[in-house]
């Protein structure tokens, strides 16, 4: 039996208050779960929708990247917000999404381990454990939603070429079983708090969250065939 139950996830949510992960639409399989959340914002999903697949026949990342999506193994959802932002303000909320990541990861594997890889991975001792596809919807220099797409590594533990040896999931890790419904309702708690506290405190405070997490800060980063010592992340987020 898989174990992502949407009833059971929907009664959880319910249950503690929790707003964002509601509602709950889940596909056994889709080709990406952002798509979905992007076409439901246009026919006007509410702030919290939430678009859980199985299985994703073309799960997308950054770059088109494709993000690798087997059935029953990971979680993969995308949550639509509607936070009253401009445009010019989104990208930033990979951050917030990547702290929630690490809030509810840290409940299964040991946190000491956990960082956050500018601008949108969740690493887990060296690997990558989640990434993070934030796509704005505009109205305007506003806008009218955000698609927050988060690929989190459960259960999977041997990953296919050319990220057999790049990724990593809870797994390989864990010191407790892993129960996707259980995964998800605290994700959605921790994005929900997040994204208040971003919200009401500004992009400065969330990166003041994220400085111990800071996977690149002292390493050596290349950019544009420019080497330096990355420093760290600038208060307004870059
Ligand atoms: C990245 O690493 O560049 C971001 C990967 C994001 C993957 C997630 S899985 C759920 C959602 N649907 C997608 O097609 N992509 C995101």
């Amino acid at each position: 039996m898989s174990d992502f139950d949407p009833a059971r996830v929907e009664a959880d949510l319910r249950a503690q208050s929790t707003g964002l992960g509601l509602p709950l639409v889940f596909v056994r399989e889709t080709e990406s779960t952002n798509d979905d959340a992007k076409q439901a914002a246009r026919a006007g999903a509410p702030e919290g929708a939430a678009f859980v697949a199985d299985a994703q026949t073309r799960g997308r990342g950054r770059r088109g990247h494709a993000w690798h999506s087997p059935a029953g193994e990971n979680l993969y959802v995308s949550f639509v917000l509607r936070p009253n932002l401009p445009v010019a303000s989104t990208p930033p909320l990979s951050l917030v999404a990547g702290l929630a990541v690490v809030d509810a990861a840290s409940r299964y594997v040991p946190a000491e381990k956990l960082r956050i890889k500018w601008p949108n991975d969740v690493y887990l001792d060296g690997r990558k454990l989640a990434g993070i596809l934030v796509e704005g919807l505009t109205a305007g220099d506003r806008c009218s939603a955000v698609i927050v797409g988060i690929g989190l590594n459960v259960h999977t533990r041997a990953f296919p070429e050319p990220i057999a040896d790049t990724a990593t999931s809870l797994a390989l890790l864990a010191h407790r079983p892993l129960d996707r419904s259980e995964i998800f309702v605290a994700l959605c708690g921790a994005l929900e708090a997040r994204m208040r506290e971003h919200l009401e405190h500004g992009i400065a405070h969330t990166v003041r969250a994220l400085a111990s997490l800071d996977y690149l800060a002292g390493k050596t980063v290349s950019i544009d065939g420019i080497s330096g010592v990355a420093q760290g992340i600038t208060p307004d987020g870059r």
